[in-house]
């Protein structure tokens, strides 16, 4: 084990330090991500409880609502604590409950990125990430887009999601490219390829579904025998494992709940053994 694999910190870009176990804001909203939270008040007392907690790194999204997470962040947490670091994200629109659609357009993402810094009540966004690929819009253009906002200081650096290895190496000749935001868990490695990119390259992976929605918590096989040995409870060996899996991986779980959130923050202290690791899978 490295010292580099067991440690707390993560630093973005070369100037954001953050610790590693950071939180996801897109289940503060309404059913389908959509609309208000059913407990408004709740989900603002999660917030800040996220922050007292430790929590420095908030990931969201324009399209979480659309729109009620990037305003609750703000209805909560404005004026920000020092240090800590939202980060959000453009190019997705929202047509309606549990409907996405690409727009990558590099018009769209101006009207966007100016969209967020108004609802979060800031004058350069730490991190922005581009959502998603268009299918519709060579990605040139859209990285493009995002480099003329951080040239006009919207945006401090710039981030990528839901791509493979081959766009993420496109868009590293594009820009500098801070972070990679993909699908990934204990269940899901289907980004391997990326996530190893990241690790080499040192720029910083967010998981996304990082609990596959709380599937996790019913663990089987070498799963459910070193979480037992660690007297950890499923979701926090999920956790732990991605916590290891590479020094540059930074999970964001995701949850409407101050019981789940401290729950799954005590998984920053369980340190996996190479032994463990090799149990489940690296
Ligand atoms: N880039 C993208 O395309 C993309 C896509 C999806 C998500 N994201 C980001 O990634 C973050 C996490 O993704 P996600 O929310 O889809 O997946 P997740 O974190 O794997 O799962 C969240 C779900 O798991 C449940 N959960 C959380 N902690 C739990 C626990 N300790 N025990 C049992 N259930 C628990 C939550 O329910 P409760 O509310 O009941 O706790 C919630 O429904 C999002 O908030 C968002 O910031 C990005």
């Amino acid at each position: 084990m490295t010292g580099r694999d067991s440690a707390k910190t993560i630093t973005i870009g070369g100037d954001l330090t953050v610790n590693r176990l950071g939180f996801g804001a897109m289940r503060i909203t309404g059913r389908g991500i959509w609309g208000d939270p059913p407990d408004r008040a709740g989900a603002v007392a999660l917030l800040r409880r996220v922050v007292e907690r430790g929590v420095d790194f908030i990931d969201t999204a324009d399209s979480y609502g659309p729109n009620v997470s990037e305003e609750l962040i703000a209805e909560a947490l404005h004026p920000y604590p020092k240090g800590l670091v939202i980060a959000t994200k453009g190019g997705l629109t929202r047509p309606g409950p549990d409907s996405w659609r690409a727009n990558c357009r590099p018009a769209h993402l101006r009207e966007a990125c100016d969209g967020s810094l108004k609802r979060l009540r800031v004058e350069r966004i730490d991190l922005y990430q581009l959502h998603t690929i268009d299918a519709a819009v060579p990605l040139a253009e859209s990285i493009a887009a995002l480099v003329e906002l951080q040239r006009a200081g919207k945006i401090r650096h710039i981030g990528i999601s839901n791509v493979n290895a081959a766009q993420l190496a496109e868009a590293q000749k594009l820009a500098t490219i801070v972070s990679v935001q993909n699908r990934y868990n204990l269940d899901d490695r289907a980004h391997d390829k990326v996530l190893d990119a990241c690790t080499r390259d040192g720029l910083a992976f967010l998981p996304w579904y990082p609990l596959a929605a709380g599937s996790l918590a019913q663990p089987k096989g070498a799963f459910r025998d070193v979480a037992q040995r660690h007297h950890a409870t499923p979701t926090q060996l999920a956790l732990a494992w991605l916590l290891r899996r590479s020094p540059v991986t930074l999970p964001i779980p995701g949850t409407s709940s101050i019981a789940h959130f401290e729950e799954n923050l005590a998984a920053q202290d369980i340190l996996l053994s190479d032994e463990e690791m090799a149990a489940l899978g690296r």
